[in-house]
C-alpha cells in the first residue's frame, strides 16, 4: 500500500555499435516516506536508472508503475505533466539556467506547472530561506558557489511539492562539509507522503539513508533495509 514507484522487470540496454546491457530485469518497490541511496562504481548505470525513474528516458522493456498507475512511455505529454507535479530532480552539476537569477531560476518551474506569478514567487521565496539562500535570491548562478547552487538546485526541485525527489549525486562535486550540508537539507525533505533517491559513491552519506540500494551486474542489490 505504501509502494509509490513499481518496477517490473525493467531492462535497458543501449544500441551504440555493439549493444549493451545496462539494467538487467530489475523488478523494485519503492516505498514512501523512505530516503534510498543507490551506490554502484561509475558506469553501473546509476544515471540511466534515475533518467528512467524521472520518465525522461524509457526502458527497453519492462514496466514502471507510479501509484498503481502503469506509465505508457509513448504518452509524452501526459509524462512530462506528471514529472512536473510530481518529481523534482536534482543533478550533480546543478544545471541552473545562467541568465535567470536564483529566484528565477525557482520559480520558473511553478510558473510552468501554471501557477500565477505572485503566488510563484512567494513560494520561491519561502524556499530560498527554508536553504538559508534569501540573501542570494538576486544573484545569477555565476555569482553563487558550488554549494549554493547545489541549494537553488534543491528549492527548484522542491517547488512543485513533488511526491518524489530523484537527485543524481547531487553531493559529488562538493567538498565534504558541503556536501554534508547538502546532504542534510534533502534529508529534511522527508515525509511520509515522499520517497527520495539519491545516487552516491560516498558510504558515509549512503549510510544515513533508510535503504541502501546497489547496482551490480545491472541489477539492484539490497544492502540494508
Ligand atoms: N545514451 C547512451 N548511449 C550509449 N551508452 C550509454 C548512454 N548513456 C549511458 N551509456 C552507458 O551506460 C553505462 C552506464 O552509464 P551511467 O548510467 O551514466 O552510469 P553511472 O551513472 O552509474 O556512472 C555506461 O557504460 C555508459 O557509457
Ligand atoms: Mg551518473
Amino acid at each position: 500500500m505504501n509502494d509509490l514507484i513499481k518496477l517490473t522487470n525493467l531492462n535497458k540496454s543501449f544500441n551504440t555499435l555493439k549493444k549493451i546491457k545496462i539494467l538487467n530485469k530489475i523488478s523494485y518497490n519503492f516505498k514512501k516516506g523512505k530516503i534510498y541511496s543507490l551506490m554502484g562504481p561509475s558506469g553501473s548505470g546509476k544515471s540511466t536508472f534515475l533518467n528512467i525513474l524521472s520518465l525522461i528516458d524509457r526502458p527497453s522493456s519492462g514496466s514502471i508503475a507510479i501509484d498503481n498507475k502503469k506509465i505508457n512511455f509513448n504518452n509524452t505529454k501526459n509524462n512530462d505533466v506528471l514529472r512536473a507535479n510530481k518529481i523534482g530532480i536534482i543533478y550533480q552539476q546543478d544545471n541552473l539556467l545562467p541568465d535567470f537569477t536564483s529566484l528565477e531560476n525557482i520559480y520558473l518551474a511553478s510558473l510552468a506547472k501554471g501557477d500565477k506569478k505572485e503566488v510563484s514567487i512567494s513560494k520561491a521565496k519561502k524556499l530560498l530561506k527554508k536553504v538559508g539562500l534569501l540573501n542570494r535570491s538576486d544573484h545569477y548562478p555565476s555569482q553563487l558557489s558550488g554549494g549554493e547552487k547545489q541549494r537553488i538546485s534543491i528549492a527548484r526541485a522542491l517547488i512543485n511539492d513533488p511526491q518524489i525527489i530523484l537527485a543524481d549525486e547531487p553531493t559529488g562535486s562538493l567538498d565534504f562539509e558541503t556536501a554534508k550540508g547538502i546532504f542534510d537539507i534533502l534529508k529534511k525533505q522527508i515525509n511520509s507522503n515522499r520517497l527520495i533517491i539519491f545516487a552516491t559513491h560516498n558510504r558515509f552519506f549512503a549510510n544515513k539513508s533508510d535503504c541502501i540500494l546497489e547496482i551490480v551486474n545491472g541489477n539492484i542489490n539490497t544492502i540494508n533495509g
